[in-house]
């Protein structure tokens, strides 16, 4: 299969701490529009996807606010990523981890809310592509905030933003692109599309 990331590379050189890839108030931040923006408040049965957990604290804020909620969890990320998300969510028993990897294990389920945060923009075109095919098109709702500057981590030259809204207007009768001013990263955006077509 097309390694469809080339981004783990070159965080895995760079021995980054994933710890040190969001704050703690970011992903404080993080957890409050998600509660604000989507129907987790509202709705039961949840089978949710998040790609690019890194440590896999979000999860761990939203697994636990909302437990009865949560039918379902699964997270995407490298295998040392998810080795370290296994250790922080060791109560938790309803938690699928797919490596990168076993990706095409996933695209068969219907999710309700796909989550990816500052991810898929240090990801390849194809790898995003089959994500908006295979995995945004069979979720009910999505959030993904991103940072959709030119930088060189970023592997978008600089049409990420178009490429994204058109991948979710294709698909959803509703999206909504916001700033993310109010929240710690100026140049971050908020995605959020419902109401699939
Ligand atoms: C910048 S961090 C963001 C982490 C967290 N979502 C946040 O907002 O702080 C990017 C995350 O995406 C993961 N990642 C990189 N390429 C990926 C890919 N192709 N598929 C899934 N996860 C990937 C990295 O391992 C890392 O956990």
């Amino acid at each position: 299969m097309e390694k469809r990331s080339n981004t783990w590379e070159s965080w895995h050189r760079k021995k980054v701490e994933p710890r040190k890839v969001s704050r703690i108030c970011d992903i404080d931040e993080q957890f409050t529009m998600i509660e604000n923006t989507t129907s987790i408040q509202e709705k039961p049965n949840h089978c949710i996807i998040e790609i690019g957990p890194a440590d896999g604290t979000l999860c761990k804020y939203i697994i636990t606010k909302y437990d009865n909620r949560i039918d379902n969890y699964t997270l995407i990320d490298d295998v040392s990523m998810l080795d370290i998300c296994k250790n922080n969510l060791l109560e938790f028993d309803n938690i699928t981890y797919v490596s990168i990897d076993d990706i095409e294990t996933v695209n068969t389920e219907l999710y309700t809310i796909f989550i990816s945060n500052h991810c898929l923009a240090e990801t390849t075109q194809s790898y995003r592509k089959y994500i908006y095919d295979n995995i945004i098109s069979k979720s009910q709702e999505v959030f993904i905030l991103d940072d959709t500057s030119t930088g060189k981590h970023f592997n978008t030259d600089g049409n990420y933003k178009n490429e994204l809204t058109e991948s979710l207007n294709k698909l959803f009768d509703n999206v909504t692109i916001s700033d993310g001013h109010k929240y710690s990263m100026k140049t971050q955006k908020l995605f959020y599309a419902n109401n699939r077509k």
